[in-house]
């Protein structure tokens, strides 16, 4: 059944309840759990469990050692924003979370008191929802093609791709070696190897990953792991590179928002073309629109 037809076979139902009835019963349809199980799968069950596994490997704030660097650029934006893994953690257990007191939503105003403001979040992975929105909404057909994520980390889109899609190859390319190890370790738990390649490296040494592509994705890939200096570089690459016609790019936030912030003035106009995307799909109860509409794709022209 198509969407017309669903929602036509729909209306006929709706039509027949009686009207005492049928408030209760529109409630009961954008409410009810029993609804939104029709949307899990078996797919959505592994990506929960594949980042059960990566919780267990990491420290609640999701981050490595190495990332003094990247910790230190959070601290001092100017709201108080903790990291949250949006991969790892969707709303339901971050609630989990602050109830064992693990995490808080909130921080104190003034040392003490109990005064108390909300935190800023900041994740450095698309959420579950997010990734089933991007290979179920957002992308074609991947058959035969080849997906590149820049700057991996946990892997997630990599997962994802493999779960969700019918690409013939999901490749990462990550800076951080502890990440990548990371992702091999999911890589050989779960058997992704026959479609799945990570590679340890700086995008700037992996023009041939870029040739390649068929779809690209950045997922605000740049902004907090690298100096002004080496993002405008890292860009200016991905430019020069990505030139494969009717290849798809992800990213988020918009290209127009990433290279004004660094005043990086590149042709864009001659190099892609964007696609609209419609985030008015129901993706689950607790689904944020708004992350939904920082996602944008671009066609090489
Ligand atoms: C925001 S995370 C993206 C996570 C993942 N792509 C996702 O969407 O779930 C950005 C990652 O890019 C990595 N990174 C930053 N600069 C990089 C570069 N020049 N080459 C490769 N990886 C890079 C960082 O170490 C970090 O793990």
């Amino acid at each position: 059944m198509d969407v017309n037809e669903a929602q036509n076979a729909l209306l006929t139902l709706l039509g027949q309840v009686s009207s005492a009835a049928l408030p209760k019963v529109i409630q009961w349809m954008k409410t009810s759990s029993e609804i939104e199980d029709l949307l899990t799968n078996n797919s959505d069950v592994l990506l929960h469990n594949i980042a059960d596994d990566l919780r267990n490997c990491l420290p609640v704030e999701a981050m490595m050692i190495s990332e003094k660097q990247v910790m230190e650029e959070i601290q001092s934006l100017q709201r108080p924003t903790l990291h949250v893994d949006a991969f790892l953690y969707d709303d339901d257990t971050i609630d989990s979370l602050c109830e064992e007191g693990k995490m808080s939503r909130n921080y104190c105003v003034s040392c003490g008191s109990t005064k108390t403001a909300p935190l800023d979040f900041l994740s450095h992975s698309f959420s579950i929802v997010e990734l089933r929105f991007l290979f179920h909404h957002v992308l074609p057909d991947l058959s035969e093609k080849t997906v590149l994520d820049v700057g991996s980390r946990l892997g997630a889109v990599l997962y994802a791709g493999y779960i969700y899609s019918s690409a013939s190859k999901l490749e990462g390319v990550e800076i951080n070696a502890e990440f990548c190890e990371l992702q091999e370790k999911i890589i050989n738990k779960y058997h992704f190897s026959d479609r799945i390649q990570v590679h340890h490296s700086d995008i700037c040494g992996q023009r041939s990953l870029l040739h390649r592509a068929d779809v690209v994705v950045l997922n605000n890939v740049f902004q907090y792991f690298m100096n002004k200096e080496e993002q405008i570089k890292a860009w200016k690459f991905i430019y020069e590179n990505m030139k494969k016609k009717g290849s798809l790019l992800v990213t988020v936030p918009s290209l127009k928002e990433s290279l004004t912030k660094l005043q990086i003035n590149l042709q864009l106009g001659q190099w892609v073309e964007e696609i609209e995307l419609d985030t008015e799909v129901f993706l689950g109860a607790g689904t944020d629109q708004e992350a939904l509409s920082d996602i944008h794709l671009y066609k090489v022209l």
